[in-house]
C-alpha cells in the first residue's frame, strides 16, 4: 500500500548546523508513529519541514505518492496535516476559542454572517469542548492563552490539532507539561484519533509513552534515520542503543560470521545505512 506520507533523503541546515543530513521517513494511515531519538537528533525539524513551516534544502515529500512541495503551513493544512509544535505556536494574546479558529472563523449564519460578523458563541462552545475532552477545563473563555498554565496551553494546542487533522497529527512533545491524567487522556486521545483512520506522529523522549501507543517506531539520529521498528516488543535497550548509536555498533561485527549475524537481525534488504526493520 502507497504510504500516506514520505520523506526522503531530507536536508536541512541553519548556518553551519547540518539539522536534516539525508532523512527519511514514512508513514500510513491509521497507525501511530513514534519518532524519537536524542536531543538535537532533528525531530522537530523534520516535523517542521513536514508541516510546512519549514522548506528542505534538498531531498522529496510525497502524499499518497504524489511528490508535494509544502510552500506554507496553510498547503500542508490543506492536505490534512496539522502539528501540535514543541513550542505549541499558540497566540499568546488571543483567546482559546480564537486560536482554535485562527484562520478558520465560524461566520455567523444569513446576512450577519454574509457581512462578515463572526459566530463567537459556536467557536467559544467548540473550543471549550474540545479542549474538556481532554479534561482541560479553561475558568473562563475570555482570558488569553498566555494566562492559562503550561498544561492547559499544551492542552489546547493538542485539542486543536485534532481537530482539524483529517490525514496526520504530528505532535512533537505534547504530554510534556502534562500531568499523570492528562497525559493518559493525551494518549487515550491518539488511540481514538488512529481508530478514526488519522495517522499520528508522536515525538516524546518517555519511552513508557512510546510503548503504550506506538504500533511503529522511527529513530532518528545526528539527522537521519537510524532504526525503525515495528510491533511493541521492542526493547528499552534497543530502542536506547538505537537513539545513541550503541546499537550500530553492536551490529557491526568485525568479521563475516558475525556479520550473517547481524544481516539475519536486521533481515531487511537494503539496510546498508544501518536500518533495521522487525
Ligand atoms: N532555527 C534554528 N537555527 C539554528 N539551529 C537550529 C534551528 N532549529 C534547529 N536547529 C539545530 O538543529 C539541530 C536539530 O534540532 P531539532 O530541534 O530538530 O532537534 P530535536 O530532535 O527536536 O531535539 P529535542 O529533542 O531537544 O527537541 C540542533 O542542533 C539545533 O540546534
Ligand atoms: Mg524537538
Amino acid at each position: 500500500m502507497t504510504p500516506l506520507l514520505e520523506a526522503h533523503g531530507i536536508e536541512k541546515s541553519y548556518g553551519h548546523v547540518e539539522a536534516l543530513r539525508g532523512a527519511d521517513f514514512s508513514l500510513s494511515a491509521g497507525e501511530v508513529v513514534a519518532l524519537i531519538g536524542d536531543n538535537g537528533a532533528g525531530k522537530s525539524t523534520l516535523v517542521k519541514i513536514l508541516s510546512g513551516v519549514e522548506a528542505p534544502d534538498a531531498g522529496r515529500i510525497l502524499v499518497d505518492g504524489n511528490p508535494v512541495r509544502f510552500e506554507s503551513v496553510e498547503q500542508a493544512r490543506r492536505s490534512g496535516i496539522e502539528t501540535v509544535h514543541q513550542d505549541l505556536a499558540l497566540c499568546a494574546d488571543l483567546t482559546p476559542a480564537a486560536n482554535f479558529f485562527l484562520g478558520r472563523e465560524v461566520l455567523r449564519s444569513g446576512l450577519l454572517g454574509r457581512l462578515g460578523f463572526l459566530d463567537n458563541a459556536a467557536m467559544r462552545a467548540r473550543a471549550r469542548q474540545e479542549c474538556e475532552r481532554l479534561g482541560v477545563r479553561l475558568k473562563s473563555d475570555s482570558v488569553a492563552v498566555s494566562t492559562l498554565s503550561g498544561g492547559q496551553r499544551q492542552g489546547v494546542a493538542v485539542a486543536r490539532a485534532v481537530t482539524w487533522a483529517r490525514r496526520v497529527v504530528f505532535m512533537d512533545e505534547p504530554t510534556a507539561a502534562l500531568g499523570v491524567v492528562q497525559t493518559g487522556r493525551v494518549l487515550d486521545l491518539i488511540r481514538t484519533v488512529r481508530d478514526s483512520g488519522v495517522a499520528v506522529v508522536l515525538i516524546t523522549h518517555n519511552m513508557q509513552d512510546v510503548k503504550a501507543v506506538a504500533d511503529r517506531i522511527e529513530v532518528l539520529r545526528l539527522g537521519r534515520r537510524a532504526a525503525r521498528f515495528s510491533g511493541a516488543d521492542v526493547s528499552m535497550e534497543e530502542l536506547v542503543g538505537a537513539m545513541t548509536g550503541a546499537l550500530e555498533a553492536d551490529l557491526a561485527p568485525p568479521d563475516a560470521a558475525g556479520a550473517d549475524a547481524a544481516s539475519e537481525k536486521t533481515s531487511e534488504p537494503g539496510s546498508a545505512d544501518g536500518e533495521q526493520k522487525r
